[in-house]
């Protein structure tokens, strides 16, 4: 046990997990019993995120996240449990009790940030060796200053086989660090190699400024132009985006995505300070969640190519659920950021920005540019598709802006286009219907329809639902675990998480232990918090009573036996006869 229950139970009372959550995500129905908000875990655009203020917990209805604070902040902050609660502390203004233990995760990624961020200091000092001439030319010509070069801490990795490695054994990590944390890779001799060589390095750093991984770009036409840093203890590339951590304070709350690590740096060099990148992958729904903590605004920025359009209208869908307000720069004639600001200056890149479009006049620009509207079909396609975008825009000002222009410039009557546009909406409003009342709502309300997180809910729908009952009820009453034990064991549930917390909860109402969730924390993970919490959730919605708790336990027993005992009538002769042989071998001696 590593914390006590007592300084658990300190932290939990000077922890408001409704003002923390609300850092995060803006909460409605503030100060009532059931808050509900955005869930920061996932986009979506009707709240299905429930906080549970008397138990001190929250629980997703849409992504089934959820937990207590400390899962909470694990989660959102990417943190392990002890800087979780570290978090908590320093918030509450509590010390942390004697450093606990250390465990060997905890210190391989402790380990993998100095290895990181010894590199780093060893990729920068050598870009100022007499053997890194052309990479400084190379810089000039691409026109990064030095003041750059330093504030994104860009670096050179020697054209030798090893200088990391050695540098790196001088320093005390050992080959087989370096091959874990991506730095080096085995050769088929056995030997140690550096993985990045002769590449201009760009080093990867988290929100918390530590460096997680690297880009190296080659200094000439060879393939691959970037390696990148493979997953690490301390790195998801899905996960992270490059250079947020410069743009995240932005006061505006607006940021602009680009494609790769040179727009983003030429972007910061002429003073757009708020770009990001993503990081050699398609875009995330990770990257969507970390986005919308840092922007109201987000501003597309990719190639005007093919690749570049997909790539936007993917990121369009993506971001289709999320609350964030969407812009789409065009780059004329195929050049990316960086060419734009280095051939025609700073102020067209601004003009550039300012006049990026809304996903609607993207829409339509689109469809625009796929028909000849010029001919009477190619007028009726483009007006068909551009009715159905139109039917997208929930502000009734912008979409009878939209409708007048269109009207006038295909020259036909705005009454006909709104009404196409009604149409399609009243049909889209009916599909939309149940879903657009929040799951949250339906939760507070006893309503919820969604599955059980139980990963054996499918198979076991009656069980699941019983078992729930049981442990929720247990949870709010621990009393009852006296007068049910006469007809309740762990081997009455069905699932293991029926079981595992049975017996968990079991334990700690007879050892007099806390049933806060907040105790739950160290030795359970993520999901099996979730699940806790969804118990809770549950709790808030059934009779609790004693009498149910005896239905459900009978209700148990009956679908173990069901389980058990196969149906005989339902059997074809091969199966009863197959039945029967698996008996007879069942009840042969051991060792036979
Ligand atoms: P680009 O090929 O557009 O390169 O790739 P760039 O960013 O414009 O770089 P310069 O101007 O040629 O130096 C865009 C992004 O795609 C990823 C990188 O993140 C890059 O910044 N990428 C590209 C890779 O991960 N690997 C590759 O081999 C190429
Ligand atoms: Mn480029």
């Amino acid at each position: 046990m590593r914390f006590s229950e007592s300084f658990l139970s300190e932290l939990r009372a000077r922890t408001d997990i409704e003002e923390l959550i609300g850092k995060y995500t803006e909460i409605k129905h503030r100060g009532t019993r059931t808050p509900v908000a955005l869930c920061p875990f996932h986009t979506e655009k009707t709240p299905s995120f429930v906080i549970y203020r008397d138990t001190m917990s929250y629980y997703c209805f849409g992504c089934g996240a959820g937990g207590d604070a400390i899962t909470f902040i694990k989660n959102i902050e990417r943190l392990d449990y002890t800087d979780a609660v570290r978090f908590l502390c320093e918030k509450a203004g509590m010390n942390m009790p004697l450093d606990p233990v250390d465990d060997e995760a905890n210190r391989l990624r402790r380990r993998c940030y100095e290895a990181n961020r010894e590199a780093a200091r060893f990729f920068h000092a050598a870009l100022f060796t007499e053997e890194a001439k052309e990479v400084r030319a190379y810089l000039d010509k691409r026109r990064l200053s030095p003041e750059t070069v330093k504030h994104f801490g860009l670096g050179f990795a020697p054209d030798r086989w090893d200088s990391l490695v050695k540098h790196m054994k001088t320093k005390g990590f050992t080959e087989n660090e370096l091959v874990l944390f991506d730095l080096a890779r085995k050769t088929s001799k056995g030997g140690t190699i550096d993985n990045f060589r002769n590449r201009l390095m760009f080093p990867i750093i988290d929100l918390r400024g530590n460096v997680i991984a690297f880009g190296g770009r080659v200094l000439d036409d060879s393939k691959p132009k970037y390696l990148n840093s493979k997953d690490t203890p301390v790195y998801k590339k899905s996960q992270h985006l490059y250079a947020l951590n410069l743009a995240k304070n932005n006061a505006e709350r607006r940021l602009i995505l680009c494609e790769g690590y040179m727009d983003v740096i030429a972007m910061h060099q002429a003073g757009f300070t708020n770009a990001v990148a993503g990081l050699g992958t398609a875009f995330t729904k990770e990257q969507i969640s970390l986005l919308v903590r840092y922007c109201d605004e987000l501003t597309l920025c990719f190639d005007s190519d093919e690749a570049g359009k997909k790539a936007t209208k993917r990121a369009l869908s993506m971001l289709s659920e999320s609350p964030l307000k969407l812009k789409i720069m065009h780059l004329a004639d195929g050049k990316d950021p960086d060419e734009i600001i280095k051939t025609q200056g700073k102020e067209r890149m601004k003009n550039i920005i300012s006049s990026a479009v809304n996903d609607t006049e993207f829409a339509l620009n689109d469809a625009r540019s796929r028909y000849d509207v010029t001919t009477e079909d190619g007028k009726l396609g483009f007006l068909n598709e551009a009715v159905t975008v139109l039917a997208d825009v929930n502000n009734a000002i912008e979409r009878d802006l939209y409708a007048s222009k269109l009207a006038s410039e295909l020259d036909v009557e705005k009454k006909a286009l709104e009404a196409q546009i009604r149409k399609q909406m009243s049909f889209r409003k009916k599909a939309r219907e149940n879903a657009q009342f929040g799951d949250a709502l339906k939760t507070v309300l006893g309503e919820e329809k969604k599955t059980s997180p139980n990963p054996e809910a499918a198979g076991n729908v009656r069980a699941v639902k019983a078992e729930e009952i049981i442990l929720a009820t247990l949870l709010k009453h621990p009393d009852y675990l006296k007068k049910l034990s006469g007809f309740l064991s762990a081997d009455t549930f069905v699932t293991e998480y029926g079981k595992k917390f049975f017996t968990d909860i079991t334990e700690r109402i007879t050892s007099g232990r806390s049933l806060e969730l907040f105790s739950f924390g160290e030795s359970n993970e993520n999901e099996e918090m979730a699940y806790l919490s969804y118990l809770l959730a549950k709790g808030e919605t059934i009779a609790n009573s004693l009498e149910e708790c005896r239905q459900c336990a009978a209700t148990l027993t009956e679908e173990k036996s069901k389980k058990n005992a196969p149906d005989i009538k339902g059997l074809s002769s091969e199966e009863y006869l197959q039945l029967f042989k698996n008996k007879r071998r069942n009840n042969k001696p051991e060792g036979v």
